[in-house]
C-alpha cells in the first residue's frame, strides 16, 4: 500500500470499492452532501460501469478512519487518431472536520503523478479554486448554448400559470421519415461501425463505444433519454441523445459524419422539432466544438455565458487538451460527472 504523509496524522492510499467495506465512505458522503447515497445510482455508476476495472478511488486516512476521498473515472479520448488515456474526476469530498488542511490538494497531487490527463467539471467554488491553484486550466469555449422556443410561456411557467404537457413524447415514425430519423432502443454493432467511421473526422472526441453508450444512456436508473439515429442508404450518419425535464429540453450527446454537408444542422433542427412537440419551451446544449457551436448559433441558439467550469490537467499537452474548440465534448443534461 502506497502511503504519503500530508501531516503527521493524515496519509492516503488507494481504496478497493469492490472488496472493502463502504460504511465510512457512505457516512462521509451523507455528512458532505446531506443525503444518503442512492444505492441504485452507486451500483450503476461504479459496479456496472463498463470500465469498472479502470476506476481509481483514493482515500485519505487519519487515526485509522477515512477522512477524504476522490475517484478517477476512465474517459479515454481519441486525439489526432490516437487513443489517449484520460480520467474524469468525481466524488471528491473531505470530512467537514478535516477541511482546509491540504488533504484534497494532496490527493489530487498523487493522482496527477499517476494519470497524465484529468478532466473536472461542475465543481463548487472551493473545489474550482483548488483546481486553479494546482494548475488546472479551463477548457474553452465551454458555455451553455440555449434556444428559447417560447419566452412568454417560459415566463408563465415560472409563475406557475403554464405547466408542461404530461404524457409520453411524440412517437417518431420508424419508417425513416423525410430526413431518416428513427428512434434507437439500444446501441449495438451498427453504432460501433458508425463511431469508428466518423470519429477520425474530429480533431478529438471521447471514446464511447456501444457498451459505454448503453450503460450511460439506457442502464442509468435515475434518468430517461431519447436516442435517435439518422440513416442514409442504410448507414447511420448521425446519432443524438436528448432529455426532457418539464419544460427544458437538452441535447445531451450528438455525433455526426462530418462528410455529410447538411450535418449537424439537420440533426439540430430535428431535435428542436422533437423537443418542442414534446413540450419543451427551451433547449440547452453544452458543447465545445467550434463547428457545432457555430451551427447552433445559426439555428437560433444563444450563448448564455454560464459555464460548468470544465477544466483539465495535462502537463504534457495542456494546449491540446484544453482546446475545446477542436475536441468534441458535449453533455448537457445537468450531470456534471460524465463526458
Ligand atoms: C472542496 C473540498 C473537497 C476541498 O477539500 P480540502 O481538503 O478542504 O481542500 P484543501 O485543504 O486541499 O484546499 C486546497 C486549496 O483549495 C482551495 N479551497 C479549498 N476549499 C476552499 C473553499 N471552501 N473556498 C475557497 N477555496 C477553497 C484553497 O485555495 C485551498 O488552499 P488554502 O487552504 O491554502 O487557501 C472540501 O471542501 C469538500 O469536501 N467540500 C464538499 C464536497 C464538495 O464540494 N466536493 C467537490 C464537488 S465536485
Amino acid at each position: 500500500m502506497a502511503v504519503n504523509n500530508i501531516t503527521p496524522e493524515v496519509s492516503w492510499r488507494s481504496f478497493d470499492f469492490r472488496s472493502e467495506p463502504l460504511t465510512e465512505l457512505r457516512s462521509m458522503y451523507e455528512l458532505t452532501y446531506g443525503a444518503k447515497v442512492d444505492e441504485s445510482v452507486w451500483e450503476w455508476k461504479y459496479v456496472k460501469n463498463p470500465d469498472v476495472g479502470g476506476i481509481r478511488m483514493i482515500v485519505a486516512v487519519a487515526d485509522k478512519r477515512i477522512v477524504g476521498a476522490t475517484t478517477r473515472m476512465p474517459a479515454d479520448i481519441l486525439v489526432n487518431n490516437e487513443v489517449r488515456k484520460a480520467y474524469f474526476n468525481v466524488d471528491s469530498m473531505v470530512h467537514p472536520d478535516f477541511r482546509r488542511l491540504g488533504i484534497m490538494q494532496s490527493l489530487y497531487g498523487y493522482t496527477a503523478s499517476m494519470m497524465p490527463i484529468q478532466y473536472s467539471k461542475g465543481t463548487n467554488p472551493g473545489m474550482y479554486g483548488l483546481l486553479k491553484k494546482i494548475g488546472y486550466r479551463d477548457v474553452l469555449p465551454n458555455t451553455f448554448m440555449v434556444k428559447y422556443l417560447s419566452i412568454p410561456k417560459l415566463l408563465l411557467n415560472k409563475i406557475r400559470v403554464y405547466s408542461a404537457r404530461t404524457g409520453a413524447p411524440p412517437e417518431v415514425r420508424d419508417d425513416c421519415g423525410e430526413k431518416g430519423f428513427i428512434r434507437a432502443e439500444r446501441f449495438g454493432p451498427e453504432f460501433d461501425e458508425f463511431r469508428s467511421r466518423v470519429s477520425p473526422g474530429f480533431g478529438g472526441v471521447p471514446v464511447k463505444d456501444s457498451e459505454r453508450m448503453n450503460w450511460r444512456y439506457n442502464a442509468i436508473p435515475h434518468r430517461q433519454y431519447h436516442v435517435f439515429y439518422r440513416k442514409k442508404g442504410g448507414r447511420i450518419v448521425s446519432v443524438v441523445v436528448m432529455r426532457i425535464k418539464e419544460v427544458s429540453g437538452s441535447i445531451v450527446d450528438i455525433l455526426w459524419d462530418r462528410a455529410e454537408g447538411d450535418e449537424p444542422q439537420s440533426t439540430i433542427r430535428f431535435c428542436a422539432g422533437f423537443l418542442k412537440s414534446s413540450g419543451a419551451l427551451k433547449i440547452t446544449c453544452w458543447a465545445t466544438l467550434d463547428d457545432l457551436r457555430a451551427c447552433l448559433r445559426r439555428n437560433g441558439f444563444i450563448d448564455n455565458n454560464e459555464t460548468p467550469r470544465f477544466s483539465v490537467f495535462a502537463p504534457n499537452g495542456m494546449d491540446v487538451f484544453a482546446n475545446g474548440g477542436k475536441i468534441h465534448f458535449v453533455e448537457g443534461d445537468g450531470d456534471s460527472e460524465y463526458l
